[in-house]
């Protein structure tokens, strides 16, 4: 039967976490949001309460802030998230924090509540297995900034029961996305068809085919996309995409998901793009990115 979601839980409240908690309190939900430390969780809510800001201020949401803020709350209990009939996990990329988060939760969280990842790159089925409730673990993968992005990614592993992966593509819409409905292969369906365009982009200007800029504005203008490719490596974290790549090589073997040689020295340079100052482009003036030149 499908489950009526009211409460939910919200592991990590970093940029995707507090994303995820702010719309999950938006749509009406109790929303508890689980963090290492007080200083994470009040980061998060200052983010949230910037970003609510702005969105009523443009007439976005129909209720008060203040309203949404009081349907959420930070803390750093396990068992505060005892009662949720979701949990949603958004904590760092890394599978063994993953499996030992959703462990521990597993014991502590009600049997019938549905666990779900935001990862964008780890396998859904390698992270339920920490559990004892695989046909009760989905992928829900939402897109940076979550709370302007439409879409969510509904992953199915081979394991998931029809009446939970229900419950999650429900829960989707009630959050205000669009859901897709996808399997748990490297990638899903976004970073699978992104991805490789993303380094496609690094390889053309690599090879001389243009600048950095003018492959950005190639893409914007003649495409009409909202952001060029490297203003996107740069948003979406250039240690976050190159780890991607190693997922989805090490699964498919095919070059079009190997990193290019450029993404790679920039990672080890710690150049991560916006979260570091510095990326394809420099953002010592956030307003006026400067591109950098690498070829
Ligand atoms: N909450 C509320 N408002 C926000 C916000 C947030 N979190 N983030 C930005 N805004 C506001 C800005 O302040 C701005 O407000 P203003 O109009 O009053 O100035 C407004 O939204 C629009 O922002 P901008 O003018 O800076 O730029 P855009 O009109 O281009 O919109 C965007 C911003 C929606 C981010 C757009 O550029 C976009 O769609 N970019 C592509 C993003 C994308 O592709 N994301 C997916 C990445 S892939 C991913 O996440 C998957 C992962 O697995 C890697």
């Amino acid at each position: 039967m499908r489950m009526e979601i009211k409460k939910v839980g919200v592991l990590g409240c970093g940029l995707m976490g507090s994303g995820i908690a702010q719309v999950s309190a938006t749509a009406g939900l109790e929303t508890v949001v689980l963090e290492a430390e007080q200083s994470f969780i009040d980061k998060g809510f200052a983010r949230i309460e910037k970003s609510l800001a702005k969105l009523a201020e443009k007439g976005a949401i129909k209720e008060a802030s203040a309203a949404i803020r009081a349907r959420l709350k930070g803390t750093t209990r396990k068992e505060d998230l005892a009662g949720c009939d979701v949990i949603i996990e958004a904590i760092i990329e890394n599978l063994e924090e993953k499996r030992k988060i959703f462990g521990a939760l597993d014991g502590v969280v009600k049997p019938e509540a549905i666990f779900a990842s935001n990862t964008s790159s780890l396998s859904i089925t390698e992270l339920m297995t920490s559990t004892k409730r695989p046909q009760r673990f989905v992928g829900l993968h939402f897109f940076n900034p979550v709370p302007l992005m439409q879409l969510v990614e509904v992953v199915r592993t081979i394991a998931t029961a029809d009446d939970v992966y229900e419950s999650a593509v429900a829960f989707g819409k009630k959050v205000g996305k669009v859901p897709v409905r996808t399997s748990d292969k490297p990638g899903f369906i976004v970073n699978r068809l992104l991805v490789p365009y993303l380094l496609d982009a690094i390889r053309a200007y690599e090879e001389g085919v243009g600048s950095i800029p003018d492959i950005d504005n190639a893409m914007k203008l003649g495409c009409g996309h909202p952001m060029g490719p490297f203003t996107l490596l740069d948003f979406v974290g250039l240690d976050t995409t190159y780890y991607i790549t190693h997922v989805m090589y090490e699964e498919f073997k095919e070059r079009r998901f190997a990193a290019p040689p450029l993404l790679k020295r920039l990672v080890l340079a710690g150049w991560y793009g916006q979260k570091t100052g510095k990326g394809f482009y420099d953002y010592a003036d956030p307003k006026n990115p400067v591109p950098g030149k690498f070829v």
